[in-house]
């Protein structure tokens, strides 16, 4: 970016740095910070946003691999207990959205806070072991005769909610009865919007637990959206009565407030939601982009009916409750609204309602024209420029094993645009050196933080990848769309939920899957966790 145009945008003071860091993006006020992108093209003649680190190489080391300066500790492991309950941390730790503990207060501490933790899948064939359960003769159909297994498995998923604190010695977590809670396989939820106690949903007006918990976003009045992704896995396990269109949604969970209900937001569709980027329309109405992912699906975004309001915290607990659903036409370069009462596409037997056209939120995106695309996962909105960067992790069935990163420029600089036009900004392969790009998160400079996602073997087309990595991208500058690695995980993770503290002297990671279960403690490596990277400079 130019330096001239950079000042420009942190010319406001350091509300759009801290927006930034938090991977909101700049959404205080009422505008984004500029609009040069939003008009056009990035030059890729701006100041050099090069990387503050040595970059590593591709390794198969089974450890959690840093540049030289860096360290990295856990924060918490699947099964540590987190309250005087007993409950404890969940499984395959995906999302990170960290909390400065003054959040409420505008504060931006960066050295204490509550963490929001996804925890995507259970892991059975392990819980087998630990219960003495012979895997080889163990049938799905035949769960409900395995209690503690099934117990097990709901208590590993959904989130967590934990508090921690930056000591000397690295961060850690606070056994702590006020906070740390979980969502789980059991919990409670109460659905809003159009679906609720529609008969799509069997009538239901709350339904029981969340899972498939696999990326999400933090809200402008500091709460957690979790989106449920793989909502087959209840049938995968043979998870009894289990009901499929009870989940598929984006969940909504106040970390401050622990008797405050978890709520799915119907308005906003149900699909494999990967994860929310949220910002602001001119008008102020709150804009959502969201992934289906799952190859050959679409790209969505929604907009509140209301304006958020950032002056009280409660006046805003139900702007995602109803508002307008779209698609992307990529062809068209279009918005195309999932809306019944205007769209004649919509008017079938297979939509009956507005209700129905949401619970089947991935058939109506594609009856109405949506692109279909290669695993649209990770959407993040640039925190300088309000571009809308998308990753799309592959598609094996096109023959896109590396996939890209697609950058979005809404027209006219306003999220509520029903135009834009897009390009691609890395693709994977050999010549950029990254491959499967998943998770995505925005330092304060306007970097963008990318990890990956897929399975190397020796012998497969990933084998020249080794294990899964975390780069950074500049998005302006010479080495535009450029990544440099700065970690690679432990052999057979993904690393999952980048997110950086305000101060940017922390970087949240999580290794989700590593293939070596349960050397703990010790840990090379280890069960699914949380872990803290420092040491170094991130910008
Ligand atoms: Fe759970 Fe799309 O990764
Ligand atoms: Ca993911
Ligand atoms: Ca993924």
């Amino acid at each position: 970016m130019d330096r001239r145009l950079f000042l420009t945008y942190v010319g406001s003071g350091t509300a759009a740095l801290v927006a930034a860091s938090s991977g909101i993006g700049a959404l205080t006020g009422n505008a984004m910070t500029g609009n040069h992108l939003m008009n056009g093209q990035p030059s890729g003649k701006g100041k050099s946003l090069t990387a503050p680190f040595k970059p590593v190489s591709r390794t198969w080391e089974n450890d959690m691999v840093l540049p030289n300066g860096y360290n990295y500790s856990i924060i918490a492991s699947y099964g540590d207990k987190i309250n005087s309950k007993g409950e404890i941390f969940g499984d395959a730790a995906d999302l990170t959205v960290y909390f400065p503990m003054d959040s409420l207060k505008g504060g931006n501490n960066s050295e204490e806070g509550l963490i929001w933790v996804n925890h995507e899948f259970p892991e059975p064939g392990n819980y087998m072991k630990m219960l003495g359960i012979n895997e080889a003769t163990f049938k799905k159909e035949n769960l409900a005769n395995y209690p503690e297994l099934l117990k097990m498995e709901k208590e590993a998923v959904g989130g967590s909610v934990i508090h921690v604190i930056k000591e000397k010695d690295g961060w850690k977590l606070v056994l702590d009865d006020t906070y740390n809670r979980r969502v789980d396989g059991n919990t409670p939820i109460e659905l809003t919007g159009p679906a609720r106690g529609s008969s799509y949903v069997g009538g239901a007006t709350t339904v029981v637990g969340s899972l498939g918990n696999c990326s999400g976003g933090r809200t402008l009045w500091n709460t957690v959206l979790s989106c449920e992704e793989n909502t087959e896995y209840g049938d995968d396990y043979g998870w009894p009565n289990f009901n499929d269109n009870h989940y598929g949604w984006v969940v909504e969970v106040d970390p401050f407030d622990p008797k405050r209900p978890v709520r799915k937001h119907t308005a906003l569709g149900r699909f494999a939601h990967e994860n929310t980027a949220m910002g602001l329309t001119n008008d102020g109405r709150v804009v959502v982009y969201m992934g289906d992912d799952k190859g050959d699906a679409c790209f969505y975004k929604f907009i509140s009916s209301k304006k958020f309001n950032p002056a009280n915290r409660e006046a805003n607990f139900d702007i995602l409750e109803s508002g307008t659903l779209y698609v992307a036409s990529m062809s068209q370069q279009k918005w195309i609204a999932l809306d019944r009462a205007t769209n004649s596409k919509l008017q079938t037997p297979e939509f009956a309602d507005q209700a129905a056209v949401l619970t089947n939120a991935r058939a109506a995106g594609l009856a109405v024209g949506g692109t279909k695309l290669d695993r649209p996962e990770d959407v993040e909105i640039h925190p300088h420029d309000g571009s809308v960067f998308l990753s799309l992790t592959n598609n094996t069935g096109h023959g896109n094993f590396h996939g890209q990163i697609v950058r979005f420029v809404p027209a006219n600089g306003d999220h509520a645009s029903e135009s834009f036009t897009f390009e691609v900004f890395v693709a994977g392969g050999q010549q950029s050196g990254i491959t499967c790009p998943d998770n995505l998160h925005f330092d304060s400079k306007g970097n963008l933080w990318v990890v990956e996602d897929y399975a190397a073997t020796e012998t497969n087309q990933y084998a020249a990848y080794k294990n899964c990595g975390v780069f950074m991208v500049p998005t302006d500058g010479k080495e535009y769309g450029e990544p440099f690695q700065f970690a690679s995980g432990p052999k057979g993770c993904e690393v999952t939920g980048p997110w950086l503290t305000p101060d940017e002297k922390t970087l949240f990671l999580d290794v989700q899957h590593p293939e070596t279960w349960n050397p703990y403690p010790g840990q090379t490596f280890g069960r699914s966790c949380l872990v803290a990277v420092q040491g170094g400079s991130f910008k």
